[in-house]
């Protein structure tokens, strides 16, 4: 690793941030009544230790990963990029209601604000903000719809570091724009799996035709990290930090609603891919649950086409195709499980998030699965009532709350939707249900 370097990038500028930006992340683990199952080193099969995680991972972003302090300090030059969008809009959606004809409340907390365009530079500004200020000159990760490329990409030009991005070849050919996306910020995208890695190779060979899966392409984003001194890796979803960073939507959530007039959240729905948008929503609405007794219920919306949570195991599988990763007590399909090519690329991942998986077998998340034609018109139905036009994996948010609420929801209840990205990237996958 290169030495420590404070570089001007990394400095506060100084400028007042609204109150309204958090200026904590909150962490789930201090009120659970079970601790997170630890990930394994995979060769012991004992708890991991923060040397196992040293090459991959700064020292901060690891003590965020076992922390179990509720409420954790976001660093002055965070918030101030944060300030950028944050708090992201909390919208009645009135013209959905009259058009479904609902006297429920119905809310989305809108993360399509963001420069990126969805919720992920939440994470990605942080991981970027951490590695830079341990030294680090050089970011790898993978990415599935390249909503998480771009982001990382983003957050790597604003605080001074080089990001090379694996993109998962079903939607690297599908979405030549999210690559321009990360390229104008500066980063390097490669179809994954590619041949420039030892994992990319063998998959490469074995399986020629494969369209990709974030499983390879986290293969090959760790492989990189690891041979390069000067570079970690950065995962976009899953960690128990990536979690963390996201809760600031759920807390400006809170705050959104009581200054709505609303009394709690009935039922919040958010899609689930590696857990981050909806762990980021969510788990300040159920840590109030635990430490209040309110009683949000909470619905993760999966595809169908890649429905970990809803029929895979809860047990220990590695994050990777590979098995390059630490084990993680996840719902898991099995890590070589390849999900059809679905235009929901961000949903396509074996696993789910330990910590949500947790929150899910404690009983806290229920979970539904949604196919890929109900979600898009949903979608689309959204767009026309709203006029924001959701990201393909947003979609099945916006699809699970529209069934409860033409099928269940009672007058006044307050429905919140996680609008976790805008689609206007995604519109070629739009294309065959308009
Ligand atoms: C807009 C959007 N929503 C949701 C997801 C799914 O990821 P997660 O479950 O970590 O929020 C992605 C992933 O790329 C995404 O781009």
């Amino acid at each position: 690793m290169s030495e420590l370097v404070t570089p001007r990038q990394l400095e506060p500028l100084g400028f007042a941030v609204p109150s309204t930006v958090p200026t904590h992340w909150y962490n789930l683990a201090a009120d659970l009544p079970e601790p997170v199952p630890p990930h394994l080193h995979p060769g012991t099969r004992e708890p991991l230790t923060p040397d196992d995680l040293a090459p991959l991972f700064p020292m901060s972003l690891i003590a965020q990963e076992v922390s179990t302090e509720r409420w954790i300090e976001i660093p002055q030059t965070i918030r101030e990029i944060y300030a950028g969008w944050r708090p992201s809009p909390l919208v009645r959606a009135h013209r959905l209601e009259r058009a479904l004809g609902t006297k429920a409340h119905v809310y989305y907390k809108y993360e399509g604000v963001s420069p990126a365009g969805s919720h992920k530079p939440n994470s990605a500004v942080a991981q970027a903000y951490f590695n830079a200020a341990e030294g680090i000159t050089r970011l790898t990760t993978e990415t599935g719809a390249g909503q998480w490329g771009a982001s990382l990409s983003m957050a790597c030009a604003l605080l001074g570091l080089e990001c090379e991005v694996w993109q998962v070849r079903a939607s690297y050919d599908s979405k030549p724009y999210r690559r321009m996306q990360m390229e104008t910020y500066g980063g390097t995208c490669h179809s994954s799996p590619s041949d420039l890695t030892k994992a990319g190779r063998e998959l490469l060979e074995k399986y020629p035709e494969t369209t990709g899966s974030l499983g390879m392409a986290i293969s090959e984003a760790v492989e990189s990290a690891v041979e390069d001194p000067n570079a970690h890796y950065a995962l976009g979803s899953v960690l128990n930090h990536v979690m963390l960073h996201q809760t600031v939507i759920g807390q400006e959530a809170l705050v959104q609603l009581e200054e709505a007039n609303e009394r709690q959240a009935d039922i919040v729905f958010g899609c689930a891919g590696g857990g981050s948008n909806l762990a980021g929503l969510s788990f300040p609405f159920i840590g109030r649950n635990l430490r209040e007794g309110s009683t949000t219920q909470v619905v993760a919306c999966e595809p169908a086409a890649c429905p970990s949570l809803t029929q895979g195991e809860y047990r220990y599988d590695f994050g990777d195709v590979a098995g390059m990763t630490p084990l993680l007590k996840m719902y898991t399909l099995g890590r070589d499980f390849v999900p059809p090519a679905i235009h929901a690329g961000g949903l396509r991942y074996h696993g789910m998030s330990p910590m949500v998986s947790h929150a899910v077998n404690l009983g806290h998340i229920s979970a539904i699965a949604v196919d890929q034609d109900t979600a898009f018109t949903a979608g689309i139905e959204f767009a026309r009532a709203e006029g924001i036009i959701p990201a393909p994996e947003s979609c099945h948010a916006v699809a699970g709350a529209m069934d409860y609420l033409r099928t269940s929801a009672e007058d006044g209840e307050v429905v919140v939707i996680g609008l976790s990205g805008n689609g206007v990237l995604d519109l070629a996958a739009y294309e065959q249900y308009v």
